[in-house]
């Protein structure tokens, strides 16, 4: 089974992800898997800026992704064998990450290894929770079960403002919630692999909700899906 989560910046869907994957592992006795395919971009950024890339130049960026090697096994995100699962978290791998998700030739590249790696969990007799902004609609529109995790502009904003402040910062409201309507608009606009919602996606707004209440209610919907699937002799994928 191959469960996609999809949805803005902010929306809390790495978190979710993660624990919904643990959560339906320990509720079905099946072995759930998570993929965080924002973690593969990010690996290029990262590639890039220790090649001190020009991001000018897409094609460019391109050959940097072809002789890249990434992989993402057991959550841990690889680069050339290197475990940067921590490291492409930085903030300056956060900015650049965009050249590389909004080159065509690298999403091509990074959908075709998402498919790889899909296969490969689903051929060990694992299940997939995978999360990004394509998942349900371009990499797996096949997919049992298909989430699109959004929330607020105001309510993300106000999150990110608590983690840092939690980091001793001082950061104005109004500056992040630039910021995340300015990511929300260019995850919106890309050519290839815009943020959309897929059709037929179970929606879930999580203002006001806690990750718990988050993961237990896509929990239930994916047993529903899975069981009506199930009684009715249709494959899942
Ligand atoms: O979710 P994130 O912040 O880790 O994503 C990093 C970048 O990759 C961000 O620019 C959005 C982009 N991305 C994408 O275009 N498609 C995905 N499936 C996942 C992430």
């Amino acid at each position: 089974m191959i469960i996609t989560i999809d949805g803005p910046a902010g929306a809390g869907k790495s978190t979710v992800a993660k624990r919904l994957a643990r959560f339906l592992s320990e509720q079905t006795g099946k072995s759930f898997e998570y993929l965080d395919t924002g973690s593969m971009y990010r690996a290029v950024a990262l590639f890039g800026l220790r090649r001190q890339m020009d991001w000018q130049m897409p094609g460019k960026v391109t050959a940097l992704a072809e002789s890249a090697v990434i992989d993402v096994v057991n959550g841990r995100t690889l680069l050339n064998g290197e475990d940067v699962t921590e490291a492409v978290r930085q903030p300056e791998v956060t900015e650049k990450s965009r050249f590389a998700a909004d080159n065509p030739s690298v999403r091509q590249m990074m959908v075709a290894l998402q498919r790889k790696i899909a296969d490969r969990i689903l051929a060990g007799h694992q299940c997939l929770v995978t999360e990004g902004r394509d998942q349900g609609t371009a990499v797996f529109p096949h997919a049992a079960c298909r989430i699109f995790l959004t929330a607020t502009p105001e309510e993300r904003a106000k999150r990110r403002l608590g983690e840092l402040q939690q980091q001793g910062r001082t950061d104005e409201f109004q500056e992040i919630l630039q910021q995340i309507t300015d990511r929300d608009n260019r995850d919106a606009a890309r050519t290839v692999g815009p943020l959309r919602e897929p059709e037929g996606a179970f929606r879930l707004v999580s203002d006001g909700m806690t990750i718990d209440e988050v993961v237990a209610e896509i929990a239930a919907h994916c047993r529903s899906v899975s069981a009506s699937l199930t009684a009715t002799g249709l494959s899942e994928r």
